[in-house]
C-alpha cells in the first residue's frame, strides 16, 4: 500500500545551507497493516507522513501510495473550531457531495462509535482534548480512507485519556472486519514505545536526523487486543527494552 525507496527530503536552510530532513529511507507497508514509527524529535517523522499524504514532494528516491489520497490526523487539535462536532464529522462527506440523508446516518453512526452522540451540537472549544481527538477519529472514519496517517495524535493527552483513546482506536480499526485486507492501512507516529507496542503489528525505529529506519520489531500479540492486559505480558517488557536500546 505504501512503498518508499531511498526516499529523501531536504529543505532550503538559512544562508544557502541545506537541511537534510529525511532519509534515504526504505519502507513498505502492506494493505491492512498497522505500522507504528518511533524516533527522536526532529528526525523527520512528520516530514515522512507529509510526503505520504502528498503535502510535500520528495527530493529524491521513489514513493508510491495506494490509489486514494490518505487522511491525516494531526497532533493536538485537528478539529475545525468554526464547525460543531456534527459539522466536523460531516465535513468529508459534504466535500464528496454525499446526499444529506446519507450524511446524517453516517455521522450519527460514527458519533455513536466514539461516544459523542450527546455532543453533536457542541463546538470544539466546549470539549476536552480527548473529546476533540475523538471527533478527529470519527471524522477520519467517516471519510473511510484506505490509508490513515496519524502524527502523534494522542501525544498531548494525559495518560488515562491516552489509554482510553488507544482503546477506541483499536476498537474502530479491528472493528467487525474479520479479514486483515478489509482493514485500513495505518501509519502511526508516536514518541511512546508503550503506545507503539500496544497498537502496532510492526514497530519501526528511526535514526536521528536525517531519519532512516534502523530497527523493525514484529509485534506478536493477538487481536483483538486489550491495551491494559498486554502490559502484564513479559514479552511486552522485552520488546519495549529492545526498542529502547535501538532508540538510544
Ligand atoms: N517546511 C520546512 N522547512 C524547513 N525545514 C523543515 C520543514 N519541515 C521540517 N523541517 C525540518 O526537518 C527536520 C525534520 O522535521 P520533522 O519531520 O518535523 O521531525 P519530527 O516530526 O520527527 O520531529 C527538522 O530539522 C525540521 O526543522
Ligand atoms: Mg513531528
Amino acid at each position: 500500500m505504501i512503498v518508499a525507496q531511498q526516499l529523501t527530503k531536504t529543505f532550503p536552510g538559512p544562508e544557502g545551507a541545506t537541511i537534510r530532513a529525511l532519509g534515504p529511507l526504505d519502507l513498505q507497508v502492506a494493505p491492512g497493516e498497522f505500522v507504528c514509527i518511533v524516533g527522536p524529535s526532529g528526525c523527520g517523522k512528520s516530514t515522512l507522513l507529509r510526503l505520504i499524504a502528498g503535502l510535500e514532494q520528495p527530493t529524491g528516491g521513489a514513493l508510491s501510495v495506494g490509489s486514494q489520497t490518505p487522511v491525516m490526523v494531526f497532533q493536538g487539535d485537528s478539529t475545525f473550531p468554526w464547525l460543531t462536532v456534527y459539522g466536523n464529522v460531516e465535513y468529508p462527506l459534504k466535500l464528496r457531495g454525499v446526499p444529506e440523508k446519507e450524511r446524517e446516518a453516517a455521522v450519527a453512526h460514527k458519533l455513536g462509535l466514539v461516544g459523542l452522540s450527546k455532543f453533536a451540537e457542541a463546538y470544539p472549544y466546549q470539549l476536552s482534548g480527548g473529546m476533540k481527538q475523538r471527533v478527529a477519529l470519527a471524522r477520519a472514519w467517516v471519510a473511510d480512507p484506505e490509508i490513515l496517517l496519524m502524527d502523534e495524535p494522542f501525544g498531548a493527552l494525559d495518560e488515562q485519556t491516552r489509554m482510553a483513546l488507544q482503546h477506541e482506536l483499536l476498537r474502530l480499526w479491528e472493528g467487525s472486519q474479520a479479514s486483515r485486507a478489509a482493514r485500513k492501512t495505518v501509519l502511526f507516529v508516536t514518541h511512546s514505545i508503550d503506545e507503539a507496542l500496544s497498537l502496532g503489528d510492526r514497530v519501526l525505529v528511526m535514526s536521528g536526523a536525517p531519519g532512516r529506519i534502523i530497527k523493525e520489531v514484529h509485534v506478536p500479540f493477538a487481536r483483538p487486543r486489550d491495551a491494559i492486559q498486554l502490559k502484564r505480558d513479559p514479552l511486552f517488557g522485552e520488546l519495549a527494552y529492545d526498542l529502547w536500546q535501538a532508540l538510544k
